[in-house]
């Protein structure tokens, strides 16, 4: 099976610059070499809008319109799951999928702010009830096993080392218990990283709308390094493509 991985594409509402960087052009980009590659099913790792409106929902779904494969996403702390449920027609947000026998499990990992309810925290945390689902799912279900979810539950270098998933421990924990979890794919810092814990492989993808990296100051931009990744499950290969 080969999945490509994208992660925070933070459309605007206007597919206006974000940080001075063109996410649109990025995402027409990424779309046209989707477009161009063999692969079995497209995964999102979260923050797919960068202000959770209707209109950058709208755009990311007329782009995606033009792949006539799988496309299934998780919410990221950006994304208003309202909205990204509602608008979007090409790509799901689901709790569960099978796929070329490998299963799927979609967390939210999203936590609303207490003092607006209209945004979210920065940080990540699965509550009890998607922490029930999950060991509900695995137990169901004994395929190889893919967890999807935004935040990280390995832990970056330098300042990228921040506003993780809070009970990464207690996740880690739960999913090493089945033996068929193989993967997790995450989002989020937007910058590529792999680590392997019990056996589980823990990728975290780049950014499709801008990059950072732990090797540059807080914030800076790593311009050119936006991207995704293709997944090969047969050949155990990672390979990141360029947007
Ligand atoms: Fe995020």
């Amino acid at each position: 099976m080969r999945i490509a991985l994208l992660s925070d594409i933070h459309m605007s509402h206007d597919g206006e610059p974000i940080w001075e960087t063109d996410v649109k052009k990025h995402l027409y980009s990424c779309v046209e070499k989707l477009k161009e590659t063999n692969i079995d099913i497209i995964i999102i790792s979260g923050d797919l809008s960068n202000d959770g409106s209707i209109s950058s929902y709208e755009l990311i779904d007329d782009t995606f319109k033009q792949i006539n494969i799988p496309i299934f996403c998780c919410p990221g702390n950006h994304d208003n799951i309202q909205n990204l449920q509602d608008t979007l027609q090409h790509i799901k947000y689901i709790t569960q999928v099978k796929q070329n026998d490998w299963q799927f499990i979609f967390m939210n990992s999203v936590t609303p702010d207490e003092f607006d309810p209209n945004l979210n925290k920065a940080r990540g945390y699965l509550n009890e009830e998607n922490l029930t689902n999950l060991e509900e799912l695995l137990l169901q279900e004994s395929c190889r096993t893919i967890v999807v979810m935004h935040h990280p539950a390995i832990e970056p270098d330098g300042w990228l080392n921040r506003r993780l998933l809070e009970n990464r421990a207690e996740f880690i924990k739960i999913i090493s218990k089945y033996r068929h979890v193989k993967m997790v794919l995450m989002g989020h810092i937007h910058e590529h990283y792999i680590r392997y814990i019990n056996d589980i492989q823990f990728i975290i993808a780049p950014s499709v709308g801008y990059a950072f990296s732990a090797s540059l100051p807080k914030f800076y931009i790593d311009t050119g390094k936006e991207g995704f990744l293709l997944i090969d499950t047969n050949k155990n290969t990672i390979k990141k493509i360029l947007c």
